[in-house]
């Protein structure tokens, strides 16, 4: 008799208990279709609901936002004053002084580094810059994990295309890979500075080098002895792109060159020959067909992750990069390179079908003037000589960067990148 009340309160609590969880939920779904709406991106509303249970997975919630391509224009429009505090945007953030965990490895056990950027072997005395971490405002940015970076590459084949800073940033990660696993399983192959792959024999991956610094194709012409770059084709390794499971691109540096280092003396577009054309115009075309080739190629069907690296900063003139010695925090330094550049880049990666990340690492690479390796480098192959090394105004170079140093960096947050789409899902675009 006296068990009857006790299983009707129990049933009421249940019953009202029950009600307050569809509120809750059918609060929930609200709050996620509004997102959709906002940001149009599907997945947005069901990551903030399901992936909350350990600060890194929420942090990641949030960021797979930054990352989508979708959005880069929209940007400015779609994030609500109230909505940022609670997003992350892993590009943001400051350098933070932690001789603790950086750097990640150990530059003089790198064998494969090449002397361009082992500025420690090349005589650079101070250490300092190998010490800072970047850190994001609104989150915490993973470790770059090398066995877990493995394992993400399992079977698979990555590949890295574009100027000699895609070069750094591909020993970069080479380094950091090589530095995660017995030596007698990793194998690089070094073919000159134009294709370079480092493999791992138990995880049957490999990550690639190709340069091409346009993208598109120059072509010594062998009749006039005149380099063409013909803005709607895509560079001779592009048929070596194929079938890579992750892709990393950059380009930019070489289109402002200009006097004897200008790469080229025609452009061809459309078949015709063209001796002027503004530089803007020309870079549009050439990045147009590359987002052509990546939209024709790569769908959320093959799996395949596609960045694009915004420009690495280079410093000249008043914030040049000799003898510092620490970053610099100075917002108020303007980049050298042209706007109209950056522009056509988050144009164009903006508007693509095929969900491209943009890794924008400028604004970070920006404060680091400190960590380009100046004089502690190599010119044609050859390292500076102690007489070269004395005279920073004709050798210094201020515009790749010492390993280790900023590009693991670069690397860190394509690794964290990885790590958010998979929590995420983020790939429906
Ligand atoms: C979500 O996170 C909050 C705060 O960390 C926690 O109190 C809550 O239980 C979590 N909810 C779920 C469904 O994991
Ligand atoms: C890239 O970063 C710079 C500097 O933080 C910022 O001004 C720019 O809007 C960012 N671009 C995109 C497309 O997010
Ligand atoms: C890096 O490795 C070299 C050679 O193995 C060693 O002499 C040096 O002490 C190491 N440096 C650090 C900071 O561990
Ligand atoms: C790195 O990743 C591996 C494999 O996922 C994991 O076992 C290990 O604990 C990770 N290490 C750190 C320091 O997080
Ligand atoms: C190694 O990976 C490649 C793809 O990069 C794949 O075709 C091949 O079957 C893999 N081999 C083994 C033994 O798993
Ligand atoms: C993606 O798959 C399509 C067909 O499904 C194929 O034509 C294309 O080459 C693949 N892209 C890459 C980058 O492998
Ligand atoms: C660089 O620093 C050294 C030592 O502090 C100093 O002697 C030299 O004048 C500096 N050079 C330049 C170009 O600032
Ligand atoms: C990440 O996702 C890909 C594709 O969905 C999958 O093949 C891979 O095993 C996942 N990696 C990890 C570490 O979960």
């Amino acid at each position: 008799m006296e068990i009857n009340p006790t299983i009707n309160n129990k049933w009421r609590f249940c019953t009202f208990a029950s009600f307050i969880g569809c509120m809750i939920l059918l609060f929930c779904m609200n709050q996620g279709q509004e997102r959709v709406k906002l940001s149009t991106l599907p997945t947005m509303g069901a990551s903030m609901a399901l992936y909350n249970d350990s600060d890194d997975q929420h942090a990641a919630a949030n960021t797979q936002f930054f990352l989508q391509p979708s959005n880069i224009i929209e940007y400015g429009k779609v994030v609500s004053e109230e909505e940022a505090p609670e997003s992350c945007n892993i590009f943001d953030g400051k350098w933070v002084y932690d001789p603790m965990t950086s750097p990640v490895y150990n530059g003089s056990q790198c064998p494969f580094l090449s002397d361009q950027v082992s500025c420690q072997r090349n005589g650079r005395p101070d250490f300092e810059y190998q010490k800072w971490s970047w850190e994001a405002k609104g989150c915490k940015i993973p470790r770059f994990n090398g066995t877990d970076m493995l394992e993400r590459l399992r079977g698979k084949r990555m590949i890295i295309v574009g100027d000699s800073l895609n070069r750094n940033q591909w020993e970069s990660l080479a380094c950091l890979l090589y530095s995660a696993i017995p030596s007698s399983q990793a194998q690089v192959q070094v073919k000159s500075g134009v294709y370079k792959v480092f493999r791992a024999k138990d995880y049957n991956c490999s990550v690639e080098f190709y340069w091409s610094p346009f993208l598109v194709e120059l072509e010594e012409n062998r009749e006039s002895g005149s380099k063409i770059l013909r803005l709607d084709k895509l560079s001779y390794s592009a048929t070596k792109w194929h079938g890579a499971d992750i892709m990393v691109f950059n380009t930019g540096h070489w289109w402002v060159h200009t006097g004897k280092i200008k790469a080229w003396d025609l452009l061809e577009y459309e078949g015709k020959l063209v001796e002027k054309m503004k530089i803007e115009s020309a870079f549009e075309i050439a990045m147009k067909t590359w987002a052509g080739w990546v939209d024709d190629n790569v769908d959320k069907n093959n799996n395949t992750k596609v960045f694009f690296r915004s420009i690495s900063t280079e410093h000249k003139g008043k914030q040049w990069c000799y003898n510092e010695s620490k970053p610099t925090m100075d917002e108020s330094y303007a980049a050298t390179f042209p706007s109209s550049i950056v522009e056509i880049v988050e144009r164009t990666v903006g508007g693509m079908r095929a969900p491209v990340r943009y890794l924008n690492i400028t604004k970070l690479s920006k404060y680091r003037r400190d960590a380009h390796p100046t004089v502690y480098t190599a010119k044609q192959g050859k390292v500076l000589t102690p007489m070269q090394q004395r005279q920073p105004m004709s050798f210094a170079d201020c515009s790749h960067w010492c390993l280790p140093g900023v590009p693991d960096t670069w690397n860190r947050l394509l690794y964290a990148s990885l790590v958010f789409d998979n929590s995420t899902d983020a790939f429906i675009s």
